[in-house]
């Protein structure tokens, strides 16, 4: 600070900013390389955590807004309704980890009820993490923050950071809870779910007894309820899922015309998942430093899974990964699905 500076009046104590850890400095090389096996492959797809750059973040909290979207405002309605209910099964003065955070915002409602001792937000989008990390702070002076920037989707190996102080053997004065709500989990396999819930049971574990998962999911229902969430009227979805053509452009140096492209949205009920596409318009030919890949008039790239559970289904799910038993709530409609599973 320049020592012409306005001194401002000395505060009782100094304020509390969260500590920041960016575990995902993944090289620029290999994210062209990834990129660029998705999209010359004979089916082209890419992975959908690069939906999420700064622009791709925001339009997502866009779309939490819309009225076709109903998971966000359905979910928080749950929680509304039966967040003390949720209280009396997750363990107090947690360590809350926020897989996804976002804005923070869905975690920092329930900090009231679940009285958490300390908050670790979890987010690939490192720079929007930050800024949402750094604003909550203020609004808690007292919580414990940490921010992490890591991509958990191949491995949630978290940081040392991120878990706690060391509970003593047998204690179970650490209790982790993780928070997974949004129905992010649909963006997994089934056969990749059952492994990232494996990891989290592990992660649960290792914080001592009482830990568990809290975790938000999407249920099946009928394709004209579902398809609109993902293709609304207004466009916002469409522009979410087509912002990944500039991002591309930018990480592979590849020249994608956004006029050549239109979102496709479809609900594929033999593998219980919407899909989100690009459509190529007309054909076109894209290149890149290096190479190049023809797409035909009304060729896709496949940029986005998100799956729906019924709710029997999950809970198998979850037992299948390691929680011994599970807890759940749901919305008048039977829509959305929010499960407490136990270590
Ligand atoms: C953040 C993965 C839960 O699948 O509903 C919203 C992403 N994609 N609209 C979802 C998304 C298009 C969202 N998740």
């Amino acid at each position: 600070m320049p020592s012409t500076a306005v001194q401002a009046p000395c505060p009782a104590s100094p304020p509390r900013s969260p500590r920041f850890v960016q575990l995902h400095h993944e090289d620029q090389a290999a994210v062209r390389e990834e990129l660029l096996r998705g999209l010359t492959a004979p089916a082209a797809f890419t992975a959908p955590k690069y939906l999420y750059d700064a622009l791709g973040s925001r339009l997502f909290d866009a779309i939490t807004e819309l009225p076709e979207y109903y998971p966000t405002r359905t979910e928080a309605a749950i929680f509304s309704a039966h967040a003390s209910d949720m209280a009396a099964h997750v363990p107090a003065g947690a360590t809350l980890v926020d897989l996804g955070a976002g804005n923070c915002q869905k975690a920092a409602r329930l900090f009231e009820v679940f009285r958490p001792k300390r908050y670790v937000a979890v987010d690939i989008s490192a720079d929007y993490l930050r800024d949402a990390l750094d604003a909550l702070q203020r609004q808690h002076p007292a919580l414990d923050m940490v921010g992490v920037g890591m991509d958990f989707s191949h491995s949630l190996a978290l940081p040392p950071e991120a878990r706690g102080d060391a509970a003593p053997a047998g204690s179970d004065a650490n209790p982790v809870l993780m928070f997974y709500p949004g129905s992010s989990i649909g963006n997994f396999t089934p056969d990749a779910a059952q492994t990232f819930l494996r990891e989290a049971h592990g992660a649960c574990l290792r914080g001592g007894a009482g830990g568990g998962l809290l975790i938000g999911v999407d249920r099946v229902k009928p394709a004209s309820l579902l398809e609109p969430a993902y293709d609304d009227a207004l466009g916002v979805t469409a522009a979410f899922n087509r912002n990944l053509l500039p991002r591309i452009n930018r990480l592979t140096g590849a020249d994608f015309q956004l006029a050549d492209w239109r979102h496709v949205a479809l609900f594929n009920s033999a593998e219980s998942r919407i899909e989100m596409h690009l459509e190529a318009l007309r054909a076109v030919t894209v290149r890149w430093p290096g190479g190049e890949r023809s797409f035909a008039s009304g060729e896709r790239i496949h940029t986005e899974n998100s799956y729906k559970w019924q709710e029997a289904d999950f809970a198998a799910l979850l037992r299948s990964a390691g929680f011994t038993s599970t807890q759940v709530w749901t919305d008048a409609r039977g829509w959305f699905s929010v499960f407490w599973a136990q270590t």
